[in-house]
């Protein structure tokens, strides 16, 4: 096996068209779980297109061989070895048909065909459909399936296949079968099939043009109680394609299956989507308002791809961004529309703010680190190394940028002219880039480097007001800074950077704009420069007074903005930018500046201390009734450990936490009676809802209760959360309560309190797996002490009964959620948490390479950290290296230690 070899750089610029063409795929299974039988007959032809091979090579994986036949013949020209099968001189054009066998039982990858819970699922992104048929397993061979599923009707009452549903019957022994036929020609990562005891919510709507579609949810049978969100979301996913982007739903059926076992979000299955439980199943009992907000999203991500990825898919897996990076964009709208309509800025900003805090805490640490890439990559070991945030999150922002340039009608006469010239085929996010520029009549040369540089662009910012001839000038400087020397290596040039900016007056209102040249200004107050040079300077006219700079409004680009901001500027910013991103901007560089500081401080010992004034900037926006809660939550919010921590010199997460806690302590005592006066206004009684005010107001009450449980004396808010976790009617208060008790009590190893709400939540949820991961990762998250340190509570639910390693949502749920989650507890002087993690990444290899590989990339960023925790990390990379089995975590630790 080559898992053991030197692993095989694939580049983009190998790229070659294959050289045959599969154009129908007929697909027979005897679903047996320790024995499936699968018969594959396809339509094969050599392409024109491509120069003539000798062979016809197919790729398969931790398959057993059985037969070969060619036009209905045996065909003894057939050589199977361990990634594939050969077949020597085959005609130009020929009927293949192919046996084999594989076993889903004891596959634990979760890729290909596996057993999950008794039932049969599928996952055939991105390789997988290589270990359960031999195929052209690549994205531009695309074909139309037929498939028979056959099975035991006792234990696999329902078959569901890709497309419609064609015949189903009974079959002799107690066996059934169904057949269904999907009419769109799919790249085989696009095919699943799904058997087993299920069932599902229905519901029939009317799609636009007046077809009448059936939507279903199948999950398990103690699960439909926990249908209805999805469904309502999936309802709201085809209504808003259709309105935003005038894209159908294009098959009579849309069907959404739960699985428990699962390695990633969900799955985008042509008329089949499968999905990890996380994010189809929830009632308020079970799932908190992020879970709801989630599955939303996730609902509609999926079903957005049946246009972005399906309809028009991707030539190679380089241009994994095409469909990721745009269908992330579409779900980001999505929410954001759903919460505020095209117009509530303030509630779409939310959104946005949620969504960018992401971004610059996991892919700009990923840029800045060894795993660095551009958004279309160069080259890869391991492609599902490659379903990365700089893929997916960067790319959405590539995408948005599009639309910050030619507007919202002008995005839209791209997607139009992209679905006019490419549906139904294979192609790269060059075709993308050009049908947005030619829709919009725009060179969009410049605009591609987006797509080939890695690192996060900083754009630095000087200013000059010229009062005798009302005149400000911005001056614009772009460049990349201390990059990774992967990124480096990519960087050529300036990129079009959309910078969208705003002039605010003393009086807190903006002032109109009026660029050089211009015969008046404008009515917008924002502006978006096209900032193309590596320096330039654009001056506004007419200003009568001294203006501050809103700057990246809406964060209109994914870069870092350097400017000189005095505290009280912030503070001012913060108080009254119209922009409701940068109000909250302001908030977080005036504590990250600070955290920062302190930060340095608690590194070196000296003691801490905090300016009144930014306390006052905070108690402003905690008093402030005209702002929603839900920005006043996420106002008030410090930026995380994690992101505080990338920004240092040298990462210090004791100090950082140090740091973030005596801010947290401080504005805890200085501001107690607001705490507690926004804690009891913001309560919403009576039945839940899911809506965004009133999860809004729940975020809120819960910050306010997490600062309270900061104060010197914490006896006030250990007794409101343990009468919110007495009372809680949903999981959203039930959960913050939980975690204020576990970390009120951390210090003193421990409360009676806190374990009573602990053992009670175990017992009241022992059969909600979603819930029971709620409770190992609230352990693994929460604060330690000397004595009691975090690595000892998870040692301990390692060996938890409800403990399984093979179960990813649970070992993401105490391990993950310790080893990335958790960064002051994990990164102890001492080593254990690295000792530890080596550990868990081995184990995993064993069974889950693309779990392993995830897991494997929480020390990347090793060289950044402080020289004593360096010793500890790379000792550990060195471990695993030197007993890692699969080409996932080898490409990972590889280049870690490069
Ligand atoms: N295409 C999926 C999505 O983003 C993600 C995906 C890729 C995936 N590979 C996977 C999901 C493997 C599960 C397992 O929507
Ligand atoms: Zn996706």
């Amino acid at each position: 096996m080559a898992d053991t070899a030197t692993p095989n750089v694939i580049r983009r610029a190998d790229y070659a068209p294959p050289a045959f063409l599969i154009d129908t795929v007929a697909l027979e299974f005897d679903l047996v779980p320790e024995r499936t039988v699968v018969r594959n007959t396809m339509r094969v032809r050599r392409n024109p297109e491509a120069a003539r091979a000798a062979h016809l090579e197919l790729m398969g994986e931790q398959l057993e061989f059985v037969s070969a036949a060619i036009d209905g013949k045996p065909f003894a020209n057939a050589h199977a070895h361990d990634h594939g099968l050969l077949l020597d001189n085959v005609p130009d054009q020929f009927e293949l048909t192919l046996t084999s066998i594989c076993n889903p039982a004891a596959n634990t990858t979760l890729s290909g065909l596996y057993v999950s819970g008794g039932n049969f699922f599928t996952q055939c992104e991105a390789e997988g459909f290589r270990r359960i048929t031999y195929f052209l397993d690549r994205p531009d061979v695309m074909a139309t399936f037929t498939v028979t599923l056959r099975a035991s009707k006792a234990d696999y009452p329902v078959l569901l296949s890709n497309g419609n549903l064609l015949e189903e019957g009974d079959l002799p022994d107690g066996r059934h079968f169904a057949r269904w036929e999907d009419p769109f020609r799919k790249p085989s990562y696009l095919f699943a099939l799904v058997a087993g005891k299920l069932v599902a919510l229905e519901e029939r709507v009317k799609s636009g043009s007046g077809k009448e579609k059936l939507l279903q949810v199948w999950v398990e049978p103690h699960d439909l109680d926990k249908t209805r969100h999805a469904m309502d979301s999936l309802i709201h996913s085809i209504r808003w394609d259709e309105e935003r982007f005038g894209l159908e739903l294009d098959l009579d059926r849309f069907m959404i299956v739960a699985v428990s076992d699962f390695n990633m979000g969900a799955m985008e299955n042509k008329g089949l989507n499968i999905f990890n439980t996380k994010y189809v199943l929830a009632n308020p009992e079970t799932a908190t308002d992020t879970d709801f907000a989630n599955i939303e999203a996730v609902v509609g991500h999926e079903y957005f791809h049946n246009w972005t990825g399906n309809r028009v898919t991707c030539r190679d897996w380089f241009q994994l961004s095409l469909k990721e990076g745009l269908t992330v964009f579409r779900d980001q709208e999505f929410s954001a529309d759903m919460a505020g309509g095209a117009t509530d800025e303030a509630a779409r900003a939310t959104k946005r703010i949620e969504d960018v805090r992401v971004l610059r805490q996991m892919q700009f640490a990923e840029d800045a680190g060894p795993m660095a890439h551009p958004v279309r990559p160069e080259s890869y070991v391991e492609i599902n190394n490659f379903y990365t945030m700089t893929v997916y999150e960067k790319g959405s922002e590539v995408v948005r940028m599009y639309q910050t340039l030619f507007g919202r009608d002008g995005f839209r006469k791209g997607m139009d002219l992209y679905f006019r010239r490419h549906d139904g085929q294979a192609v790269t996010c060059d075709d993308f880039r050009h049908a947005l520029a030619d829709a919009n009549g725009r060179d969009l040369a410049q605009f591609e480097r987006w797509y080939s540089q890695a690192g996060t662009p900083r754009v630095s910012v000087r200013t000059q007001y010229d009062a005798a001839q009302q005149r400000y000038s911005v001056t614009l400087t772009q460049g990349y800074g201390e990059a990774a020397p992967a990124a480096r290596e990519t960087q050529k040039g300036p990129l079009l950077i959309p910078f969208a900016i705003g002039l605010i007056g003393k009086d807190g209102r903006d002032l109109p704009l009026q660029l050089e040249g211009e015969a008046q200004a404008g009515k917008a107050t924002t502006r978006v420069l096209e900032f193309t040079q590596t320096e330039q300077t654009f001056t506004f006219v007419n200003v009568a007074q001294e203006p501050l700079p809103s700057l990246l409004r809406n964060f209109s680009a994914p870069v870092i903005v350097e400017y000189d901001y005095s505290a009280q500027q912030l503070a001012f910013l913060l108080a009254h930018d119209s922009d409701p991103f940068n109000r909250w901007e302001a908030g977080q560089r005036l504590a990250t500046r600070e955290l920062l500081t302190l930060a340095g401080r608690a590194a070196t010992g000296v003691p801490l201390q905090l300016d009144d004034s930014v306390v006052a900037a905070f108690a402003r926006v905690l008093t402030d009734e005209t702002l929603s809660p839900a920005f006043r939550e996420l106002a008030l919010m410090l930026p995380s450990e994690a992101y505080l921590a990338e920004q240092m010199a040298e990462s210090n997460p004791a100090a950082v936490h140090a740091a973030r806690q005596f801010v947290r302590k401080r504005l805890a005592n200085a501001l107690r009676s607001d705490w507690l006066n926004v804690y009891e206004q913001h309560r919403t009684p009576g039945a839940y809802e899911a809506t965004p005010e009133a999860s809004g107001h729940r975020a809120l009450k819960n910050l306010a209760l997490s600062y309270l449980a900061e104060l010197d004396d914490p006896a006030e808010a250990v007794r409101l959360a343990s009468a919110q976790y007495d009372a809680a009617n949903n999981m959203t208060d039930r959960s913050a309560a939980l975690s204020v008790l576990l970390n009120a009590s951390a210090a003193n190893g421990g409360s009676a309190e806190a374990q009573q709400a602990l053992d009670d939540f175990y017992r009241r949820f022992e059969k909600e797996p979603l819930v029971i991961d709620k409770w190992f990762a609230l352990q693994a998250t929460q604060r330690g002490s000397a004595q009691r340190p975090v690595i000892d509570v998870v040692r301990r639910l390692m060996t938890h009964p409800a403990f399984n390693l093979k179960n990813p949502n649970r070992a993401r749920s105490l391990i993950f959620s310790f080893c990335a989650a958790n960064p002051a507890q994990f990164h102890a002087e001492d080593g254990s948490g690295y000792a530890f993690w080596a550990d868990q990444v081995i184990a995993l290899d064993a069974i889950n390479p693309q779990v392993a590989a995830r897991l494997a990339r929480s020390l990347e960023l090793w060289r950044r950290f402080t020289p004593a925790l360096r010793d500890g990390m790379r000792a550990a990379l060195e471990k695993v290296a030197a007993q890692v089995k699969s080409r996932d975590v080898r490409e990972i630790v590889e280049k870690a230690l490069a």
